[in-house]
């Protein structure tokens, strides 16, 4: 009984190591930066809503995999168009660490931060998620240990007045031609 207790509070703490913090209002401007100097966004939560036709999100952060450091950080443009298609990835190996969405009728246009991970770290072995939600559905996306989000696909349908996103996940740790 305390052996499964044990594994109870354990199994609790660290899903709630992963705090999610609410980033947006139905209709409100978003922005949401890991509030960590080498922290990553590693989870991604967002309702949709079909009143406002718009999502609420939520982020959590961690730190950058295998004790990389940050810099250079960037946002980037307004990615894509309303209502239409919108593929953005970070440059030079980097990874996401914010994001920022303008609401204009029922859609979003979005922006996304990039840092740099210190000299000797690299992204690599990338692959697209697939669809993390279908239109009108929950995000609740976790970035498996040792990855980042290096970039975002989404597109947008009019009839569902909603959008569907795909991550780009890399792996992110020392590079063995640069270490030692
Ligand atoms: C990260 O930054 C800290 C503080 O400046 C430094 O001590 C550490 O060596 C750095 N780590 C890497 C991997 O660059």
């Amino acid at each position: 009984m305390i052996a499964v207790t044990l594994v109870a509070v354990t199994l609790l703490s660290m899903v709630s190591a992963t705090a999610l913090n609410k980033a947006n209002d139905h209709k409100g401007h978003l922005y949401f930066t890991c509030p960590g100097d080498n922290e990553i966004i590693t989870r991604v939560r967002s309702e949709h809503d079909d009143g406002p036709e718009d999502r609420k999100w939520e982020f959590g952060c961690g730190n950058a995999p295998s004790g990389a450091n940050l810099s250079d950080c960037a946002w980037s443009r307004f990615t894509g168009y309303f209502e239409g298609p919108s593929l953005y990835q970070c440059h030079n190996g980097g990874v996401i660490t914010g994001w920022r969405a303008f609401f204009k009728d029922t859609d979003r246009q979005n922006r996304y931060r990039c840092c740099k991970p210190s000299k000797g770290y690299l992204t690599h072995s990338c692959f697209y998620t697939g669809y993390v939600n279908d239109f009108n559905e929950m995000i609740n996306y976790r970035v498996p240990d040792g990855h980042v989000i290096s970039g975002v696909f989404s597109e947008y349908s009019s009839k569902d007045k909603d959008r569907r996103y795909v991550f780009n996940v890399c792996s992110l740790d020392l590079s063995a031609k640069t270490s030692n």
